[in-house]
């Protein structure tokens, strides 16, 4: 069972034997507790993620921002997230994963109220960072602790979940938006954050901590109290004492991590998940409005509409492809027919906005209707949100899950945890400025090339995981280095 940061255990991943599935037992009040804990964590996570692409416009109205200002708004959330999922680990092993929990709901919730209530740009990143710190530690608790809580036969569920819910909470940011899509009410779409941070805190309160952590800090009648709440179908002693026995092995050092036998794995999750965000998905989500005003769509009431259906309804709805198929046809192909749909509807796009140059040069722009160019780029922004949802979106977390070693899981998923909130920060940061340097069009091939450098990675070095046990995995791992060194 993992310990350490951004720790969800590799068997989350697992797909459900016939075995687990026929091991049905109760959901109790208990269970639905975390599991609303969990989604909640997601939605949270989410909301961030898709109300800044409709606050911006009241922003820019507001405070009249640099360019370097509006990436600096839009983007310090991830840094703040960088450092809460970095430290997330740490503090939930030393407070427990509850009191983890609970600090990153009151942290939003902070974070929500600096927001609303800023008086210029300075106050409102300090807003973002404090937010953003409250989503990372969420992001890395909240999983961590569902893990630890939920039964084996509903683990893979649980983390799909918590997938599914970050994509519903964009969805839900996107729709609040166009509900209140006036320029000034930006302040409101932000302050109401404070609602899944709320929900939170509620949802956690009269919860007990994970039995992992009762066990890790010697507490084991609190531990088996809390087993047999959530799994009262279960042996209590019997996994009390693989718990113990997981305990003894979780103690793997850094040096450890990035030794020569666990190099391989460790290269292959932070490969992925940096590559998860090179492919421009945050770019996306974050800036959908303005890609769209570029495109045609003239109204905040346009752009928010295409914005809600085109990118927030597909994402969820895609999303539930890869909960259905990840276990049955498996990771790689997945994940190559996604970047395949990636990489062409994004050099789609990219062509959108050769031709749209000429359009805007050209048109009058007294026409308040999307081009020709504009429906073919919403068209192609649809195939690539769905792409993204049903492969590199759950795929990539399904795969970095699953591929450590019990000894260094912790650590290695903290690692690649941190390099996709790193990149997904770059990304964001530097991608108006991205435009401004290298044009629309650069900017969406250079996106679109990554995706092929994707495909060339997982093709050629990623094996498939799918149906392979985790001491299966580790086996590969070890004969793929004597095999190098024989
Ligand atoms: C990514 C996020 C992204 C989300 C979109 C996740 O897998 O890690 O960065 O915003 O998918 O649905």
């Amino acid at each position: 069972m993992a310990t350490d940061a951004g720790a969800v255990p590799a068997d989350a991943a697992r797909p459900l034997s016939p075995d687990d599935a026929a091991a049905k037992g109760p959901i109790t009040r208990w269970l639905a507790g975390v599991a609303a804990v969990v989604m909640l964590a997601g939605l949270l996570f989410g909301y961030d993620q898709g109300i800044i692409a409709g606050a911006l416009s009241g922003i820019k109205a507001d405070f009249h921002p640099s360019t370097f200002v509006i990436e600096v708004i839009t983007s310090w959330v991830t840094l703040g997230a960088l450092a809460g999922a970095l430290v997330a680990g740490s503090l939930s092993d030393r407070f427990g994963r509850k009191r983890t929990v609970i600090l990153a709901a009151v942290l939003f919730a902070i974070g929500a109220v600096i927001e609303a209530a800023a008086p210029g740009s300075a106050t409102l990143t300090v807003g973002r960072l404090v937010v953003g710190f409250g989503v990372g530690v969420a992001s890395v608790a909240a999983p961590l602790y569902a893990s630890e809580m939920a039964p084996t036969r509903l683990r893979g569920t649980f983390v799909s979940m918590y997938q599914l819910a970050i994509t519903i909470g964009i969805f839900v940011a996107y729709a609040v938006t166009q509900g209140l899509a006036e320029d000034h009410s930006w302040r409101l779409l932000l302050g109401l954050s404070i609602v899944p941070g709320f929900l939170l805190l509620l949802a956690m309160l009269p919860l007990p901590d994970s039995s992992v952590w009762y066990m890790k800090v010697g507490r084991r009648e609190d531990a088996a109290k809390a087993m047999h709440n959530v799994r009262p179908d279960e042996d209590v002693d019997e996994n009390l004492r693989e718990i113990t026995a997981s305990l003894g092995e979780q103690q793997a050092s850094w040096a450890e991590v990035f030794s020569t036998r666990w190099r391989y794995p460790l290269m292959l999750g932070v490969s992925l998940a940096i590559l998860q965000q090179l492919t421009g998905i945050n770019a996306v989500i974050y800036y959908a409005n303005n890609i769209f005003a570029t495109a045609g769509f003239e109204t905040p009431q346009q752009q928010m509409a295409a914005t809600t259906w085109s990118i927030g309804a597909v994402n969820v709805a895609a999303t539930f492809i890869a909960v259905a198929f990840v276990d049955k046809v498996g990771r790689r192909p997945l994940l190559l027919y996604g970047l395949v749909g990636m990489c062409l509807s994004l050099f789609v796009m990219g062509s959108c906005f050769y031709r749209l140059a000429h359009v805007t040069i050209h048109s009058s722009a007294a026409s308040n209707q999307p081009t020709n160019a504009g429906i073919v780029l919403l068209v192609a922004m649809v195939i690539f949100i769905g792409s993204f949802a049903f492969s590199l979106g759950p795929v990539v977390w399904t795969v970095i899950n699953e591929i450590y070693p019990s000894t260094v899981r912790g650590r290695g998923v903290a690692v690649a945890t941190a390099a996709n909130w790193g990149a997904a920060w770059l990304v964001t940061q530097f991608f108006l400025s991205l435009t401004e340097w290298i044009g629309e069009v650069g900017t969406f091939y250079l996106f679109g090339a990554m995706c092929v450098v994707g495909f060339a990675f997982v093709w050629f070095l990623l094996p498939e995981t799918k149906g392979k046990t985790l001491a299966e995995i580790q086996q590969m791992w070890i004969d793929r280095t004597s095999r190098r060194t024989a």
